[in-house]
C-alpha cells in the first residue's frame, strides 16, 4: 500500500474515539496500514500532540478489540499522531495545516497522498472541502481522497447542492461516501454467500415469492434528539442503509458476470424501483412513532417525552414499505422493508421466501447483525421453533466464510486507503435513492399518511403486519 497521510477532521469527537481510532489500530496491528503513515487530528480545542496521543490511547483502551493495546505496539502506533487546532472557517488554519502535513511528509518520507476524513456534522462538509481545495492542501502530486459519512443531504435538492460543491474540490472518483452497512461482513460477502447457498436454478428462475429486509433496534433516540427529530427513520436508515441492503441483495439475481458488473447494476436496480406517487404512498408505506412500553422488561418513555423532542413531534421512528423492482427477475416479487427504533429486539436480517405448494415454506435467512450467518429453514408459521430449527439457529455460521468480528470501519478505511470504491455509496445511487424517497417525504410533510403510535418493545404498528397480510405474507421471526 502506498504511503499516505490521514487528515482527520473532528479528531476529538465521538465517532473518532469509538470507531476510527480502534479501526486504524486494528489495521496497524494486522500490518494493513502503509509502512510510512502519518495521522493529523484536527479539532477546535487547543491540545498538545502528547495530550492528543493520550486521548487516542484512552479510546483504544476503551474501545479497541485488539489484545495489543497497552503495549509497545500501541506506542509505535501513537507516534504517527499529531494534533492541529483548526477553525473550519479560517483559511489561515488550513495554510498552517498544510505546512504541518508537508513537514511530516518530509520527516517520514511519505508520498503526498492525502486522505481527508470528515468526521464532523454534514453542515461543515462544503466549507471544509472548499477550504481544502483553496488552501492547496488538495493539490499535491499524490492522490487525494475525501471520506464523508451520511447524511448526504436532507432531501434530493440539498443532496444535489452538496454534491455540486464537493465536486468543485474533488472528483467523484475521489469521494468516498461511507454507508457503514456496506462495511458489514455479511453485506460484503452477500454475493459469495448467496452463490454457494442457492442453486443455479434459484439464481436463474423466478421462484422467490417475497423478500423481507428488517433492521430493527431496541435503542430509542438516545442523545441525538437534535439530529434525529429532523431525520426520522426514513432519512436516518431507509434512504441509505435499507436501500443499500436492497441493492446488494437484488443485484445477485441473476448472478452478475463480475464484481464490477454487480456494482454497475446497483443504480439500475434503484432506477427500476416502481415510483411512488405521494397520493398513493399510504398504500405502500406505514409510518410509526414509538409510544411508551417495555424494553427487556424495563419501562421506557414515549418518543414525544424524550429530552429535546417536541411534545407534538410528528417525526417517524418506524417505517415499513412494500417495494417492487420492475426488472425481468424481480417483477412480481414484493420486497418488504422495515426499520424502527424501540422495537422488541436488535436484528438486521433478510428473509427470502420461496414459492411452495404445501403449508411448509422454504426460507433462506441472512442474519447481518448482531448475529451473523446464512441458512435455510422450512417453516409453517411464526409459532414456537421446533427443536430442529433451534439447533439450526444456534449455529448460524453454517455457511459463513471467514467472518471474524471485523468492524465495518476497519474494512472501509482499509478500502479507502487502497482506493477500492466498491463498498462505498456512489453519487448516482445516492441521488436515485433520494429521488425515490422524495414522494414519501412529501406525503409525510403534507400529512397524507397517518402516523401510528406503537408500543415500545413491539414489532411496530399493526398496520405494518397488515401491509404483508394483504398479499398473503407475514413478517418472519417476530416473537
Ligand atoms: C446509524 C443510524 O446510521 O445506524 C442510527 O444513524 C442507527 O440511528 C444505526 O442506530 C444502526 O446501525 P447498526 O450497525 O447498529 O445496525
Amino acid at each position: 500500500m502506498e504511503s499516505a497521510t490521514f487528515v482527520l477532521f473532528g479528531a476529538t469527537g465521538d465517532l473518532a474515539k469509538r470507531k476510527i481510532y480502534p479501526a486504524l489500530f486494528q489495521l496497524f496491528v494486522e500490518q494493513q496500514l502503509p509502512s510510512s503513515f502519518s495521522v493529523i487530528g484536527l479539532g477546535r480545542r487547543e491540545l498538545s500532540h502528547e495530550a492528543f496521543q493520550s486521548n487516542v490511547a484512552q479510546s483504544l483502551l476503551t474501545f479497541s478489540r485488539s489484545e495489543m493495546k497497552d503495549s509497545v505496539v500501541m506506542e509505535q502506533f501513537l507516534n504517527a499522531f499529531r494534533y492541529h487546532v483548526l477553525d473550519v472557517n479560517r483559511r489561515e488554519d488550513y495554510t498552517k495545516l498544510l505546512s504541518l502535513v508537508e513537514d511530516r511528509e518530509v520527516e517520514l518520507n511519505i508520498t503526498p497522498n492525502r486522505m481527508f476524513y470528515l468526521s464532523v456534522g454534514p453542515e461543515f462538509f462544503e466549507t471544509i472541502a472548499t477550504n481544502i481545495h483553496e488552501s492547496g492542501l488538495g493539490s499535491a502530486r499524490g492522490w487525494k481522497r475525501l471520506v464523508i459519512e451520511k447524511p448526504f443531504g436532507h432531501n434530493l435538492e440539498s443532496a444535489r447542492q452538496l454534491n455540486q460543491t464537493l465536486n468543485q474540490a474533488f472528483e467523484e472518483s475521489e469521494i468516498y461516501r461511507i454507508d457503514h452497512y456496506l462495511g458489514k461482513p455479511m453485506v460484503q460477502q452477500m454475493g459469495q454467500l448467496l452463490q454457494s447457498a442457492l442453486t443455479e436454478h434459484d439464481l436463474r428462475t423466478r421462484t422467490i415469492a417475497s423478500v423481507q429486509i428488517s433492521a430493527i433496534e431496541t435503542l430509542g433516540v438516545e442523545e441525538r434528539a437534535g439530529y434525529y427529530d429532523h431525520a426520522g427513520a426514513l432519512r436516518d436508515m431507509f434512504q441509505n442503509h435499507m436501500l443499500q441492503l436492497l441493492m446488494m441483495l437484488t443485484i445477485e439475481f441473476p448472478k452478475p458476470s463480475s464484481a464490477a458488473e454487480g456494482v454497475k447494476r446497483k443504480s439500475q436496480i434503484i432506477k427500476s424501483l416502481m415510483p411512488l406517487n405521494k397520493r398513493k404512498v399510504s398504500q405502500h408505506v406505514v409510518r410509526g412513532q414509538y409510544g411508551a412500553g417495555m424494553i427487556k422488561e424495563k419501562p421506557v418513555i414515549r418518543y414525544t417525552d424524550e429530552a429535546g423532542i417536541a411534545s407534538d413531534s410528528q417525526n417517524d421512528t418506524f417505517i415499513a414499505a412494500r417495494l417492487q423492482v420492475d426488472d425481468s427477475f424481480w417483477k412480481n416479487t414484493p420486497i418488504y422493508i422495515r426499520t424502527g427504533k424501540r422495537l422488541k429486539e436488535k436484528a438486521t436480517r433478510i428473509v427470502i421466501e420461496f414459492k411452495s405448494e404445501g403449508p411448509l415454506k422454504d426460507l433462506l435467512i441472512i442474519e447481518i447483525g448482531p448475529q451473523e450467518g446464512i441458512y435455510y429453514l422450512k417453516r409453517q408459521s411464526n409459532h414456537e421453533l421446533s427443536e430442529d430449527e433451534t439447533s439450526l439457529r444456534s449455529q448460524p455460521n453454517l455457511m459463513n466464510k471467514g467472518v471474524d468480528g471485523k468492524d465495518a470501519y476497519e474494512t472501509l478505511i482499509h478500502d479507502a486507503l487502497l482506493g477500492n470504491k466498491a463498498y462505498f455509496a456512489h453519487w448516482n445511487e445516492v441521488e436515485l435513492s433520494w429521488e425515490w424517497v422524495q414522494p414519501i417525504m412529501d406525503a409525510y410533510q403534507e400529512n397524507l399518511i397517518p402516523l401510528h403510535v406503537y408500543p415500545a418493545g413491539s414489532y411496530g404498528p399493526q398496520e405494518a403486519s397488515d401491509l404483508l397480510e394483504r398479499d398473503g405474507f407475514h413478517w418472519w421471526f417476530d416473537k
